[in-house]
């Protein structure tokens, strides 16, 4: 297991995976991308007696601050409709894993990170830590299956105001809304998440494997299809060149509507 933006820790059987690219507050750019499907697509069943997984950022400040904007010049419709399907097809390994994977939020958790951390079956955050999704401030929607899974914790009347604000709340308004399962002080989140994963590996392996399984069927729909044609259709549009290019020029974009 070699990776270049990814640690990986075994500790007893429970692994802390570390998404490790600080300096870009661990935004997921396409090789950290294809590390998380190597990693949950191939490696990590291999490790020996792995009992769970944490996934966490690396740095106090970011959990992860969504997909990598700087890769997104000169992205057209196809090229976004084949990232969209990526990232749910990476998302829906983590989701569907079958051993329990519990996300620990240091920080910013936005756009894709907030899609990221909706994936894991459980969350834990640090007090500091800051949600969103952000997409509409750039042009587009949520291509990681946030406009799915935000309504399947949040309920359509929150996630319906957070998805067309972009707006970022905090740790206890997220905990409040029912996205999280603990807050903690800061820097005690993956301590928590330890805890946590402690109890539940200690059950029957398979009796968990079928509750995660039993779970997920209950929100299977088509919604998520529907997600990744419309962030394609959100690509290819001038307010989307706007929207990447203001951000990347540190300035407010200017949307016309094309
Ligand atoms: N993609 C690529 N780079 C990113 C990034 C992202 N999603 N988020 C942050 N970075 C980079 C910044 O460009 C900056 O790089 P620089 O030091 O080379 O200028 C660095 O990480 C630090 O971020 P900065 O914006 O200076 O920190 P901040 O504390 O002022 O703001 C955020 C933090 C998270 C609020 C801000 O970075 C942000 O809004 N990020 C984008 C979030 C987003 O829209 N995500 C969804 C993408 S679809």
């Amino acid at each position: 297991m070699q990776y270049e933006n990814l640690l990986v820790e075994n500790r007893d059987g429970i692994v802390v995976l570390t998404i490790n690219r600080p300096k870009a507050l661990n935004a997921l750019n396409r090789q950290t991308l294809a590390e998380l499907r190597q990693f949950f697509g191939k490696d990590a069943l291999r490790i020996e007696g792995i009992k769970g997984v944490v996934i966490t950022g690396a740095g106090e400040k970011s959990f992860v601050a969504g997909a990598d904007i700087t890769e997104f010049e000169g992205l057209d419709a196809q090229a976004g409709l084949e990232m969209s399907q990526n990232g749910h097809d990476i998302f829906f390994m983590i989701e569907r894993f079958p051993k329990p994977v519990v996300a620990a939020i240091n920080g910013f958790a936005l756009g894709g990170g907030c899609e990221l951390a909706m994936a894991c079956h459980l969350r834990i955050a640090g007090e500091k830590a800051r949600f969103g999704q952000p997409e509409v401030n750039l042009g587009i929607i949520p291509g990681y299956g946030g406009t799915q899974r935000l309504i399947q914790y949040l309920g359509k009347t929150k996630a319906l105001e957070l998805l067309m604000t972009g707006d970022m709340f905090g740790a206890e308004e997220a905990y409040r809304l029912g996205l999280l399962n603990y807050v903690v002080p800061a820097g005690e989140e993956l301590n928590k998440a330890l805890e946590l994963l402690g109890k539940i590996v200690a059950k029957a392996p398979i009796a968990i494997q079928k509750v995660i399984e039993c779970v997920n069927t209950y929100f299977e729909n088509d919604g998520f299809r529907r997600e990744v044609i419309e962030f394609a259709n959100t690509v290819k549009t001038e307010d989307f060149k706007e929207g990447a290019t203001a951000f990347l020029e540190k300035r407010a974009a200017n949307f016309q509507g094309k």
